[in-house]
C-alpha cells in the first residue's frame, strides 16, 4: 500500500542506543564485582571481557558524549554480579553506588534511563549450583529484582526482564561454560526463566510507581522459501518455536500450541509446578522490546539426515532442524561482512506482525550493524555502510508506525564499540569508536564516527530528513 503521506514519529519518540554491562564495563572483579558466566570466556585470539571498552571507568565521559548526540534513552544492562557477587547472598555497596551515579548522570542530561535487568551474565555462583535448571535461581531473581526496584525505582521507568531468552535457548554455547545442557535441560531453564520474569514484571508494578516493564527477546519474521504451502508450514513452525513461544508465554500467559506440541513430539516439555501459569498469567507487560537483526528464511524438512547443516553459526546464523525444518537461501537480500542479512523491510514485517499479535507498545532495543570498522589517518571514523544501513531502517520503522504499529523508540545496537559476543572488536556496532584492538589496550580514547553526526541530526529533527 502506498501513502500519501507517511506518519511522523511520535513526539517523545525514544531515540537512543544500547549496551549490556558485560560487553562494555570491563573492571571485571573490580569494587566487589563477582564472576560471572562470561568472565570464564577467555578466547586465544580476540578480546575477553575483563576491560572490554572500560566503561566502568570512563562512565561520565561517555554519558556527556549521549547527551552530545542528542540521545533521549539509554539501554544498558545491570551486571547482576556487580549487585550481588554470589548471585543470592550479601549486597555489594560499590555495585549499587555505580548504578546510582550512571542514573544520575543520565537524568542530569535528561536521558531516560531503559534497564535490563539480565543480559546473559549469569552469576558464576549460581551457575555452579544448577544455573536455571534449579529453582533457586527464580528465588534469586527475585531478590535481585527487588534489590534493583527499591534503590532504582524512584529514576528508573522503563525496564526489560532477560534480554534475548530465546537465543539463551536456541544458542546456549556462550552462556554455558562447561558442558552444554540437553535439550530438555534448555527447555527447563526456559520455563524457570518465565516464572522469574513473570514474578519481577509483578514486583515492578508493585514496587515502581509508573514502572512499566516487558521482555526484550531477538524476533524475527521467518520466510518461507518458495510459496510451496509446505514450506509455509516449516516457517510458521519455526517462528512459532523460535519466537512467539516467548512472546505468547510473557504476554497472553500461555504456551504457544504448536511450539508446545514440538516440545511433547521432541520430549522436551519442562516440569511446571503448581502455581506457576497464574503467576505467568497474572505478570502482564507495559511494552515489548525487540531486539531485531534480520529475517531467515526456511524449507520443509526432509527428515533424512541433512536437515540440521552445522557450519561457524551464530545467534543469527540458522542451522535448520531435523525433521522440523532447512535454512534456506534469500536470494533477494544483502549481507554484512559478517554474513548476517541486511532486511529492513523484514523490519517492518517484524513489527507488524508482532503488534498485530499482542498489540502492546514496541521499543526497538536492538538493531545495528557490526563491520570492521577503521580509524583513519585523519583521525576519524568513517562509516558510511553504517549509516546507509541505519537510514533504510529507520525508514521502515516510519512506515510500520504509519502501518500502525506503536513504536516508542528506537535503540540501536550500539551506542560505543563493545565486545561483540563472537568476534571481539574485530566487530565494531557504534556510534562511538573506542580505540583499542584485541589485546592492545592502546589509550581506549573514545572517537565520534560519521554516523554519531549523522544521527545526531536524525534526532534532533525526531526522525529523517527529506532528501
Ligand atoms: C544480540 C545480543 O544477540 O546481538 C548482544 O543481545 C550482541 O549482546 C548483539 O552483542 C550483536 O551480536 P554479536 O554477536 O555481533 O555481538
Amino acid at each position: 500500500m502506498f501513502y500519501k503521506q507517511l506518519k511522523a514519529f511520535p513526539e517523545g519518540f525514544l531515540w537512543g542506543a544500547s549496551t549490556s554491562a558485560y560487553q562494555v564495563e570491563g573492571a571485571y572483579k573490580e569494587d566487589g564485582k563477582g564472576l560471572s558466566v562470561q568472565d570464564l570466556h577467555v578466547p586465544k585470539d580476540i578480546a575477553d571481557f575483563k576491560v572490554a571498552s572500560d566503561h566502568y571507568h570512563h562512565m561520565k565521559e561517555d554519558v556527556k558524549l549521549m547527551a552530545e548526540m542528542g540521545m533521549k534513552a539509554y539501554r544498558f544492562s545491570i551486571a547482576w554480579t556487580r549487585i550481588l557477587p554470589d548471585g543470592d547472598g550479601e549486597v555489594n555497596e560499590k555495585g549499587i553506588q555505580f548504578y546510582n551515579e550512571l542514573i544520575d548522570e543520565l537524568v542530569s542530561y535528561g536521558i531516560e534511563p531503559v534497564v535490563t535487568m539480565y543480559h546473559f551474565d549469569l552469576p558464576l555462583k549460581l551457575h555452579e549450583k544448577g544455573g536455571w535448571c534449579s529453582r533457586n535461581t527464580i528465588d534469586a531473581f527475585v531478590k535481585y529484582a527487588k534489590i534493583l526496584f527499591e534503590t532504582y525505582g524512584d529514576r528508573v521507568k522503563y525496564w526489560l526482564t532477560i534480554n534475548e531468552q530465546n537465543v539463551m535457548i536456541n544458542h546456549p554455547n556462550a552462556m554455558n561454560p562447561g558442558r552444554i545442557p540437553t535439550k530438555k535441560e534448555l527447555y527447563q531453564q526456559c520455563h524457570n526463566m518465565f516464572v522469574a520474569a513473570a514474578k519481577a514484571t509483578i514486583l515492578c508494578h508493585e514496587m515502581v510507581s509508573n514502572g512499566k516493564i516487558g521482555p526484550a527477546p531477538n524476533i524475527t519474521a521467518i520466510y518461507p522459501e518458495k510459496c510451496n504451502p509446505a514450506d509455509v508450514i516449516a516457517a510458521d513452525n519455526w517462528e512459532s518455536i523460535r519466537c512467539w513461544l516467548y512472546l505468547d508465554v510473557a504476554v497472553h500467559g500461555r504456551y504457544n500450541s504448536i511450539a508446545w506440541v514440538y516440545m511433547e513430539e521432541k520430549g522436551y516439555t519442562p516440569v511446571i509446578e503448581d502455581g506457576d501459569m497464574e503467576i505467568i498469567a497474572k505478570a502482564k507487560p507495559d511494552f515489548i522490546g525487540v531486539n531485531y537483526y534480520a529475517t531467515a528464511t526456511v524449507s520443509e524438512a526432509r527428515n533424512d539426515g541433512t536437515d540440521c547443516q552445522p557450519r561457524n553459526g551464530d545467534q543469527q546464523v540458522m542451522i535448520g532442524e531435523e525433521g522440523v525444518y532447512r535454512a534456506a537461501k534469500n536470494n533477494y537480500l544483502e549481507e554484512t561482512q559478517f554474513g548476517w542479512l541486511i532486511d529492513s523491510i523484514g523490519m517492518r514485517v517484524t513489527l507488524r506482525r508482532i503488534y498485530d499479535r499482542y498489540h502492546l507498545p514496541m521499543l526497538i532495543t536492538e538493531n545495528g550493524l557490526g563491520a570492521k570498522d577503521k580509524l583513519t589517518e585523519d583521525g576519524c571514523v568513517h562509516d558510511p555502510y553504517r549509516i546507509d544501513y541505519l537510514k533504510r531502517h529507520f525508514h521502515q520503522a516510519q512506515l510500520a508506525i504509519s502501518d500502525g504499529v506503536e513504536l516508542i523508540g528506537y535503540c540501536p545496537w550500539s551506542f560505543i564499540d563493545l565486545v561483540s559476543t563472537h568476534q571481539g572488536y574485530g566487530k565494531r556496532y557504534g556510534f562511538v569508536y573506542v580505540n583499542r584492538d584485541e589485546k592492545d589496550l592502546k589509550n581506549m580514547a573514545r572517537i565520534k564516527k560519521d554516523s554519531f553526526y549523522w544521527y545526531q541530526e536524525v534526532i534532533k529533527n525526531n526522525g529523517l530528513s527529506e532528501e
